[in-house]
């Protein structure tokens, strides 16, 4: 029984001790050493090539390093039959709720306005709003968005999420479908997407949703770069419709050295790293998953191929 690891990232030395740690009974293989196939039953990936999960006979569970699942969905012949698993580890969870936190937090407290004040020698102070007054509205209120709210409900900002089911996080006001995406956009002063990639969130961020948040809203980006229009969003910070941004995911990436994101004085960007997968808290999920499959049982946080999530 062998599992077979593929990521990106130079980081197969620290998933490499954690597997063997926690589960000795199965053989790692780091891509591209894949070996004899019809070994592999189990597939820890990151962009895999397209078909080389095809390629595996006696596949029983394909794990995402990420929590999002647009890199496998990408591929046209993944095996539909194979559970395919979405990352929730707490060393993801805790890394977003970070950023989060972090994004809203610099919003609130004028940080795009006092870097351009740095940047031009400039001393002013800025008048500051008491966390009450500013309204934080998660739109892809998941796992990893309820986490945010929970944590942001703690410095006292009203909180609120959007998802397509609703959801019940105390203190969290829940929105939920389409019919109730105006409502929450309305009452929302920084609207933090993280929406995953589907056919419906694609260009969902556009100028007619801009348009729906107050004047001055302002936006933080950590979902995927699809689901953003980009020239909308622009013009939204252009004309003062949204006060500021902080981007993390962006429709190319690397973000091109011409996009007009980098030097736009409402904008802070960042190279899509509001968290990461901790190897060594991630490895705890995997295995309890594999035990599970291998007890017969269902496993946890399976991907619904209809859901795309
Ligand atoms: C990163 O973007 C992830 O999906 O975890």
């Amino acid at each position: 029984m062998a599992l077979i690891f593929k990521t990106d990232i130079e980081r197969g030395g620290a998933w490499r001790a954690a597997f063997a740690k926690q589960l000795p009974d199965v053989e790692l293989r780091l891509w591209p050493e894949v070996g004899a196939a019809e070994e592999i039953e189990y597939a820890v990936v990151w962009q895999p090539p397209a078909g080389f999960l095809a390629s595996l006979p006696n596949l029983k569970a394909v794990f995402s390093i990420g929590a999002g699942i647009d890199h496998l969905l990408a591929d046209p012949e993944l095996p539909r039959g194979v559970p395919i698993i979405r990352m929730v580890e707490p060393g993801l969870t805790v890394g977003m709720t970070q950023f989060v936190v972090m994004a809203c937090l610099m919003l609130h407290r004028s940080m795009i306005d006092y870097r351009n004040q740095q940047v031009a020698h400039h001393w002013e102070e800025i008048s500051q709003e008491p966390p009450e007054n500013r309204r934080i509205g998660i739109i892809g209120l998941g796992h990893l968005g309820g986490e945010a709210a929970k944590a942001l409900r703690g410095f006292g900002f009203p909180v609120s999420g959007w998802s397509r089911s609703r959801k019940q996080i105390e203190g969290v006001t829940s929105y939920a479908g389409e019919e109730e995406l105006s409502d929450f956009l309305a009452r929302t002063d920084i609207l933090v997407s993280l929406l995953p990639l589907t056919p419906q969130t694609e260009d969902m961020i556009d100028a007619k949703l801009l348009s729906g948040l107050p004047k001055g809203a302002s936006f933080v980006s950590a979902g995927r770069g699809r689901q953003v229009v980009e020239e909308d969003l622009l013009a939204a910070l252009d004309s003062g419709q949204l006060s500021g941004a902080v981007l993390d995911v962006f429709r190319e990436e690397p973000l091109p050295k011409d996009s007009r994101f980098w030097d736009h004085p409402r904008v802070i960007v960042l190279p899509h790293v509001a968290s990461m997968t901790n190897p060594a808290t991630a490895v705890g999920s995997i295995v309890e998953n594999i035990r599970r499959i291998q007890r017969g049982e269902a496993p946890l946080h399976q991907v619904d191929l209809e859901k795309g999530y």
